[in-house]
């Protein structure tokens, strides 16, 4: 393009990159941990940028945002911003994903992938609003981070810059503490080695939580039990199992064990139950956007619960040509979802299609919760399309004879037969 100039279409490889001269003050998403606190400083330093940062919660347990506030004031940032919006990420993420059964790689139900579009969403409001021209974000460049963010970024908020100091600046573990120390940035503290906790890389939000890291990229290791953070391992829970009653209404569910509650706060007591009792261990191999595979440990117990009981309760009520169907667009909705397309025209036209879908989906599933496993036990519904005196036995009652059947596999396997029998003559030859 002939307005780039011939020095900038040297090093940019990509046109919302920013240079080094265009950058004034940065919107940083910060999470509190080594990377993004030694960041804070870097970008300070290296751009001589204000920097104002932004922590979102997305319902990731046992985060102190105050303390995050504090952390990122001491090492220099202008202006704090932590924004509660797990309402909106379990209505406008969350809840379309339910309604899609969305599991990426059948066994990955996007948690992350759902929060970074959200998340990067905010950072574009807030970077308005506090006047910033660049966001910054803490994602190294072999992950689906990266893209889900800056995919977002570029789409919304053609006129901001994006910098990824993680992706470009080669400083390993060890150097980051080196330069947190120099520069009087707070680290936990190991405390028999005197550095940093070598933790997995971690990520999570109300839908679930991923592991990374250490012997998880080893594919012969088998889980070590100090992953699991949130899920009990199912050899230590409850020897009694327990029965737990999700109720839909026009797929969204509503009530738990009959007390009607709102989403966040159903997903969290879902997910506490299914902790107790061992649900929703993942272990899995995954394709990332960015050609490599990568293993994966989740813990997903809310999702293993409220997934399957949506599900179920969609089979009763779809009938036979809607429940082929839809797995197809499910799997489609989800693997644009994974691969940073949130803001893709075709996710909106298939959560149309998820609706509409959606709007027989009322009813109650029950389900048996022990030692890991998850097993439906009871369905209603008022629309099921299903009808117990149909299904027994007995008599057909008004609907339908019996004696009719005959004709009908006659006619249902006619081509198939005709085929059979063509085969069966050349095979012959
Ligand atoms: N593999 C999952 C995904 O791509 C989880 C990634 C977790 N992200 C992280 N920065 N640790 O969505």
């Amino acid at each position: 393009m002939a307005e780039i100039s011939e020095q900038t279409a040297h090093t940019r490889t990509a046109s919302y990159l920013a240079e080094k001269g265009e950058v004034g003050r940065v919107l940083l998403l910060y999470s509190g941990g080594l990377d993004t606190s030694v960041m804070l400083k870097w970008i300070a330093d290296e751009y001589e940028a204000e920097v104002v940062t932004l922590t979102v919660n997305l319902g990731q347990p046992g985060e102190d945002y105050e303390v995050i506030e504090a952390k990122a004031r001491q090492i220099g940032a202008v202006e704090c911003h932590t924004l509660d919006a797990r309402e909106e990420f379990a209505r406008d993420f969350v809840l379309p994903a339910i309604k899609a059964n969305a599991l990426y790689g059948g066994g990955y139900p996007l948690f992350t992938a759902l929060g970074r579009p959200l998340i990067a969403k905010l950072a574009v409001d807030v970077a308005r609003a506090s006047g910033c021209d660049t966001i910054a974000h803490g994602c190294t460049g072999k992950g689906n981070d990266q893209v889900r963010i800056e995919a977002t970024i570029a789409t919304l908020a053609p006129e901001l810059k994006v910098i990824a100091p993680v992706r470009g600046w080669q400083m390993g573990r060890e150097q980051e503490i080196e330069y947190a120390r120099k520069h009087g940035i707070p680290i936990k503290t190991h405390p028999s080695q005197g550095t940093e906790i070598a933790p997995y890389s971690i990520d999570d939000n109300l839908w679930g939580r991923s592991s990374e890291g250490r012997w998880i990229e080893d594919l012969g290791h088998a889980p070590d039990d100090d992953v699991f953070q949130l899920v009990t391992p199912p050899e230590r829970a409850p020897d009694e199992p327990e029965v737990v009653d999700v109720t839909f209404e026009r797929g969204v569910p509503v009530t738990l064990n009959g007390e009607r509650l709102g989403l966040v706060e159903l997903i969290e007591r879902t997910a506490e139950i299914g902790c107790r009792h061992g649900v929703g261990i993942v272990d899995h191999i995954e394709d990332r956007i960015v050609g490599l595979k990568v293993r994966d440990i989740y813990e997903v117990p809310a999702a293993a619960i409220i997934l399957l009981c949506h599900q179920e309760l969609e089979k009763l009520v779809g009938t036979i040509h809607q429940n082929q169907f839809k797995p197809g667009l499910e799997r489609q909705w989800a693997y644009l979802v994974y691969a940073g397309l949130w803001w893709e025209p075709l996710r909106a036209d298939l959560d149309s299609f998820m609706q509409r879908v959606n709007e027989q989906v009322t009813g109650t599933i029950g389900v048996k919760l022990y030692k890991g496993s998850v097993r439906v036990v009871t369905r209603a519904s008022p629309n099921a399309v299903y009808d117990q005196a149909l299904a027994s036995f007995g008599e057909s009652g008004g609907l339908f004879s019996q004696q009719a059947s005959p004709g009908f596999i006659e006619l249902w396997s006619l081509q198939s037969r005709m085929a059979y029998q063509l085969r069966a003559r050349d095979a012959e030859k």
